[in-house]
């Protein structure tokens, strides 16, 4: 799905000139390459130690188990291409840089210069609140950040995203006349959809719970203190990708609800001193042209800070944004960014352009 993302954001920007693109695939050898505008051969396969080494650069969507075969037997052969994915096998590694240009341009350049090969996309939430945070955290401004994360079908898979509209088909069948009807009971409505989610029939093997009219608040394997493995990376990788010392602390609950591709996310900002929030608002405005502030209106708000707005879009918006009654130096604000472009394929895509001009 994030390689289907990538081919289309790279035809739309008229990336492929000047490449000699190689297709490979765990799953489709032998199959015609995507159509992009040029002859290129049949797709080969991914798992040709020759073919891949033989490429300048690599760029991966095929998940952490590929990476995790293929990257070290690559290198241990004596590969030395650049290697560009979005899984998080190697992201933490200290040979590794993980790339959002609009944020660390500096950090991944410099990376480039003195040699280092492994280019990572971040995780989804941790990019998209990066894309709208980094101004302020660079600003030296904060404390530190609580993130409650409402995370999308797409960043479980494409298999999940199905699953999430069979759950819907099957509640909005079960459910039937009485959703429309006037004069129905809302209460007969209600123990209706209730009994299709609890049905052994209500489709649940990808997700393992309903998620369509619920949610599910755990994402990933535990780790140690009770934190998720995706509530883990906040700190981790924001702080990596920005290079803070000392690290913010960044940790909250990180939550699967039933939208599609946009992942939201609630954040508590602790600040250092109250900066003014016409400030903050300019800072955020300024630091990349994705990041979207919305007024704090419900009109605006649902005009332009929900998942249904932001889908397929590349901003990133931040909104709902105000001063707490824990006092001047606590913030809250909302935040919505595709979880497919930002959250995986177009750091891939940027840092592709950003390895060839170099
Ligand atoms: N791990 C994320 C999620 C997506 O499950 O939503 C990939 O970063």
């Amino acid at each position: 799905m994030v390689g289907s993302v990538l081919l289309g954001r790279m035809s739309a920007c008229g990336d492929w000139r000047g490449l000699e693109p190689v297709f490979l695939s765990t799953s489709q050898v032998g199959a015609q390459a995507p159509s992009i505008g040029q002859a290129v051969a049949p797709v080969g396969d991914a798992h040709d130690l020759a073919a891949l080494a033989s490429l300048g650069v690599i760029v991966s969507c095929q998940g952490g188990d590929y990476t995790q075969r293929v990257h070290p037997a690559l290198r241990a052969a004596g590969w030395q291409g650049i290697w560009i994915d979005a899984a998080s096998t190697l992201r933490m590694n200290d040979s590794a840089v993980i790339v959002l240009d609009p944020v660390n341009l500096e950090r991944v350049e410099a990376a480039v210069a003195r040699g280092v090969r492994d280019f990572i996309g971040g995780n989804c939430t941790v990019s998209l609140m990066l894309m709208v945070l980094a101004g302020p955290i660079r600003q030296g401004w904060i404390e530190w950040i609580s993130s409650m994360t409402y995370q999308a079908a797409s960043g479980a898979g494409a298999r999940h995203m199905q699953e999430l509209v069979q759950q819907m088909r099957a509640i909005g069948g079960g459910a039937g006349e009485l959703a429309t009807e006037p004069a129905a009971s809302v209460l007969e409505l209600d123990q209706r959809v209730r009994d299709v989610m609890a049905s052994p029939d209500f489709p649940t093997s990808h997700f393992g719970a309903p998620l369509a009219a619920s949610l599910i608040p755990w994402i990933d394997s535990a780790v140690a203190g009770g934190q998720t493995r995706e509530e883990w990376k906040a700190g981790a990788e924001a702080n990596k990708i920005l290079g803070l010392d000392p690290p913010l602390p960044i940790d909250g609950l990180c939550v699967r609800v039933g939208a599609m591709r946009c992942h939201s996310q609630g954040l508590t900002i602790k600040l250092k001193r109250a900066v003014p929030l016409d400030e903050v608002e300019a800072c955020i405005r300024e630091s990349n042209p994705w990041a979207k502030v919305i007024e704090n209106t419900p009109e605006a708000t649902r005009r332009g800070l929900t998942p249904a707005a932001i889908s397929g879009s590349l901003d990133v918006a931040i909104g709902r944004l105000r001063t707490m009654k824990m006092g001047p130096d606590y913030l809250t604000a909302f935040t919505v960014g595709d979880q497919l472009l930002w959250g995986a394929a177009e750091p891939l895509r940027r840092m592709l352009q950003i390895a060839l001009a170099s």
